[in-house]
């Protein structure tokens, strides 16, 4: 078991059923589908905590209903909710839009957010740090973490230079630019400097690669039938990170954090079910 801080929204997630595919400018049909726990810190962390790990969430929710609800059904599931602040701001809200193949599409409609950079980071021991931020003033203190002894985990964007100081960078190709896509180790070193030791790009039905200067490893992902890609990202940095507290190399984490991302689609929720994470976690134990 280890000690992981997730830095990340943690989210009302809003959802609509669409008949039919999105399309800009057309005239759509959808059926609501309710109101669920999600956020990328949240879907992380919860997979985590699932996976028998001592999983702190450092976020911020609002004094609302919104945010009660959140906040027990996080510790519910075994999330220590310590490092979430209360703010006088509405609770991250989003809406879902989940076509007819299962891909999802963000809008959100209120973030919740810190005005200050959370120094309250660097009181909390930790072996493994993730950041699933777009803040871009973090470096610093994930800076400081790392020297404490913390492998810090960082998620794109943002892309500014020197502003995710991590060992690994994690990216999905659908947020990244072609030329960013082909070149993904020198966006890495441009974004994490001297530190970062690989660069991993999910790439949603085709899997996953990993790259640095001397390799380059690729994992295919099983061919499934989508319900809802909601949080496929958010599932696949719990099994990296998984995989990593395990002490596996990259390409086995890799091929874990895959297995994990696919899984997660095959479930109408925003985050892996315990029980689910549960399962995937036998090939691992297996190994070692
Ligand atoms: N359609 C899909 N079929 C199989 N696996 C998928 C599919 N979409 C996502 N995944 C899995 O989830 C991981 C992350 O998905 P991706 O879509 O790249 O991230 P994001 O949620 O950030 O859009 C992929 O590496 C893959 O393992
Ligand atoms: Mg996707």
């Amino acid at each position: 078991m280890a000690r992981i801080v997730v830095i990340g929204a943690v989210a009302r997630d809003e959802v609509i059923r669409l008949t039919g595919p999105l399309r800009a400018g057309g005239h759509l049909s959808g059926v609501a589908d309710g109101i669920r726990l999600g956020g990328g810190g949240a879907n992380t962390a919860l997979a985590l905590a699932a996976a028998g790990h001592a999983v702190r969430l450092l976020a911020a929710v609002g004094h609302d209903a919104g945010g009660d609800a959140l906040l027990a059904e996080l510790a519910a599931a075994g999330v220590d909710i310590s490092a979430i602040v209360r703010l006088d701001q509405p609770t991250t809200h989003s809406l879902l839009c989940i076509d007819p193949d299962g891909e999802r599409t963000v809008i959100n409609l209120c973030r919740c957010e810190e005005r200050d950079p959370p120094e309250r980071l660097l009181d909390m021991p930790a072996d493994l740090v993730y950041v699933r931020s777009r803040r871009a003033d973090l470096a610093p203190l994930l800076t400081a973490t790392a020297r404490r002894g913390a492998q810090v985990v960082a998620h794109l964007p943002p892309s500014l230079p020197d502003s995710r100081p991590a060992s690994i960078l994690l990216a999905s190709a659908s947020d990244l630019s072609e030329q960013e896509r082909r070149s993904l180790w020198a966006l890495g070193r441009y974004v994490a400097g001297d530190e970062v030791r690989w660069v991993v790009m999910t790439e949603g039905a085709a899997g996953a690669r990993a790259v640095n200067e001397q390799e380059q490893h690729r994992v295919a992902a099983e061919s499934v039938q989508a319900l809802d890609t909601t949080g496929a990202g958010d599932a696949f940095a719990a099994g990296l990170l998984h995989g990593l507290a395990c002490g596996q190399a990259l390409p086995e984490a890799l091929a874990m954090a895959v297995r994990f991302g696919t899984e997660s689609i095959r479930w109408t929720r925003s985050a892996l079910p315990v029980v689910v994470v549960q399962r995937l976690l036998v090939p691992v134990a297996r190994n070692t």
